[in-house]
């Protein structure tokens, strides 16, 4: 669902720019729009999510209308319109991975993170969601962790209290706005 509230004022960094310059170069005059996607990418990169006024402030870099951002942004799941954890667990909960676990590994991490999916932690760093089929169906169960999209297969609730707790203590050796 489109976040209507967010209404912070987003600034895109002249580093974001100089990227979103080199993606429109890529295609022929007067087609910027083809570069929507990849744009829409970096900026979820940069912040995090994509809230309205990212997408405005797309619109109006590429000369389009926001609504052919909302467009775009509202129709692929991969855009988050709301923020998230630092790091979003994306378990996939398709068949052949339910089958040798996906909804006990989903439980175990409801549990060991204190958030239903979709919410975030206090601490700000964790986030999680059940996603359709990565393609991963002869490694399941498998979660992925973008936006470098690490995958983590053959999952055991060992495995994920393992890989919760190294983000915990990568972090903690680092501040959270200083990984990337
Ligand atoms: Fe889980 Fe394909 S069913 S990766």
């Amino acid at each position: 669902m489109l976040s209507v509230t967010n209404t912070e004022e987003v600034i895109f960094s002249p580093e974001l720019v100089t990227k979103f310059k080199e993606i429109v170069s890529r295609y022929p005059e007067g087609k910027q729009k083809s570069a929507l996607l990849p744009v829409l990418h970096l900026v979820q990169a940069e912040f995090g999510w994509v809230s309205a006024p990212a997408m405005d402030k797309v619109a109006q870099y590429l000369d389009i209308r926001p609504i052919e951002v909302y467009e775009v942004a509202t129709f692929y799941t991969m855009f988050f319109l709301k923020p998230q954890g630092k790091y979003v667990l994306e378990v996939c909960r398709t068949g052949p991975c339910c089958l040798v676990g996906a909804e006990k590994i989903m439980k175990h991490i409801e549990q060991k993170l204190g958030v239903k999916e979709g919410q975030v932690t206090n601490d700000n760093l964790f986030s999680w969601r059940g996603v359709e089929c990565l393609a991963a169906c002869g490694f399941g169960p498998v979660l992925q962790i973008g936006p470098e999209y690490t995958f983590y297969e053959n999952l055991t609730e060992s495995k994920v209290d393992e890989l919760i707790d190294n983000l915990k203590l990568t972090t903690a050796a680092k501040p959270v706005d200083q990984i990337s």
